[in-house]
């Protein structure tokens, strides 16, 4: 028999084929159909077309963006922590970006996507100034691993948040109290003043309501004289301060980039295990040159080609991550975190040398058959590369 094309790509890759082979021509199709095929659309829809309900100013800069379907049906279910990527056209280029539900999972109506604006935002600032009620929006299913597992997190959780990073946490607390759930959940959320507190009156309520299982504790950068809570970054004294010894806790993170080098050098401060350290996925990093194994004699503003098999070829900076490159010219892989975890945006590559961030979680596997995460792949030599 000749050989699989697949063969080559990875140890036992052969067995597989010859199997699927086999299957196909005994006519056991695996594939689902009818009431298993809905119950797949429904749980794990490769996309929803949603329309603005209703947009919340929630700061001077940060808005809630309320999403339903058009005729009101019921969205998939989530966990709390999940985010959603949602599809934008920015300056003629189609991308999208993951944003965490701030809703609870006891109502699927709709799912509610806070939004801040960020200094070089390009897909969040727009949202802010442009997105209205009544537009329609593409968005994924529910992603994400950043969310409470039963079997190791405990029932006793912490959550540092920085900026929009509280939307997550939002969610988990509403979950917490929407289904009366034995947990108790201490949120420590550092924003630059008072103003920038996103959800300020609800968290206020819903620890007021719920003391034995909801906290929450402000702290500010830059107070104004009427300020009375904690201020400064989120130390290791600062929070051990509020929430007491973190011994057996689960430590949930999410915030703006700087925060997460800054919080896990605290955490380990404290002597927290980075096991007890749930960090939220939070985009391609800034610099990649930075990073440990970047070739030190590649500029990163240098430009490199890169080649799509049956598609176009361009060149790009090699500190640009190769996924935003391939959007800006038309080339879309199927997109989750851009944060390195999901591996929905792999790509091939056929030749030449990318940098993979220390945030791709490559498989093995990937390694072997030459995949790479586009999200956070750099092509530090001309590459080509297959979709
Ligand atoms: S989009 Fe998730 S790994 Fe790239």
């Amino acid at each position: 028999m000749p050989a699989h094309p697949l063969a080559e790509l990875f140890a036992g890759a052969l067995d597989i084929m010859t199997e699927i082979d086999r299957r196909a021509e005994e006519g056991v199709d695996h594939g689902a159909a009818g009431d298993v095929q809905r119950l797949v659309d429904r749980y794990h829809p490769s996309g929803l077309d949603l329309v603005v309900a209703e947009v919340i100013t929630e700061t001077a800069t940060a808005k809630t963006f309320r999403l339903r379907r058009a005729d009101g049906a019921d969205l998939p279910p989530f966990q709390a922590g999940q985010y959603v990527t949602l599809d934008a056209t920015v300056g003629g280029t189609t991308t999208s970006r993951p944003f965490a539900i701030s809703s609870s999972p006891a109502s699927l109506e709709a799912y509610d996507l806070t939004v801040r604006r960020v200094p070089g935002g390009r897909v969040s600032n727009h949202l802010i100034d442009h997105l209205a009620v009544g537009d329609r929006v593409r968005t994924s299913g529910p992603l994400g691993s950043f969310h409470h597992n039963p079997l190791f997190h405990g029932e006793d959780l912490v959550f540092l948040a920085g900026g929009s990073g509280v939307a997550p946490a939002m969610s988990m607390i509403r979950d917490i109290v929407d289904h009366g759930l034995a947990r108790r959940l201490h949120l420590v959320y550092g924003s630059r003043t008072a103003d920038d507190v996103i959800f300020r009156e609800t968290l206020d309520k819903l620890a007021a309501d719920h003391p034995d299982r909801i906290r929450v504790d402000l702290v500010v950068q830059r107070p104004g004289a009427d300020w009375q809570g904690p201020t400064g970054l989120l130390t290791g004294e600062t929070i051990t301060a509020l929430t007491g010894p973190l011994v057996g806790r689960m430590v949930y993170v999410c915030g703006p980039q700087a925060m997460y080098p800054y919080a896990l050098a605290e955490l380990a401060r404290l002597g927290h295990p980075r096991r007890r350290v749930r960090l939220e996925a939070n985009g391609a990093p800034a610099r990649p040159q930075t990073q440990a194994g970047w070739p030190a004699e590649r500029d990163p503003e240098g430009e490199v080609q890169v080649t799509v098999q049956g598609g176009p070829s361009f060149s790009t900076p090699r500190g640009r991550p190769l996924l935003d490159a391939l959007e800006e010219h038309g080339v879309r892989p199927e997109v989750g975190c851009r944060s390195g975890e999901c591996s929905l945006c792999r790509v091939r590559v056929v030749s030449g040398e990318v940098f993979d961030a220390e945030e791709a979680r490559l498989r093995l596997s990937d390694a072997w058959s030459g995949y790479t995460h586009s999200c956070v792949a750099y092509p530090v030599t001309d590459v080509e590369i297959a979709l």
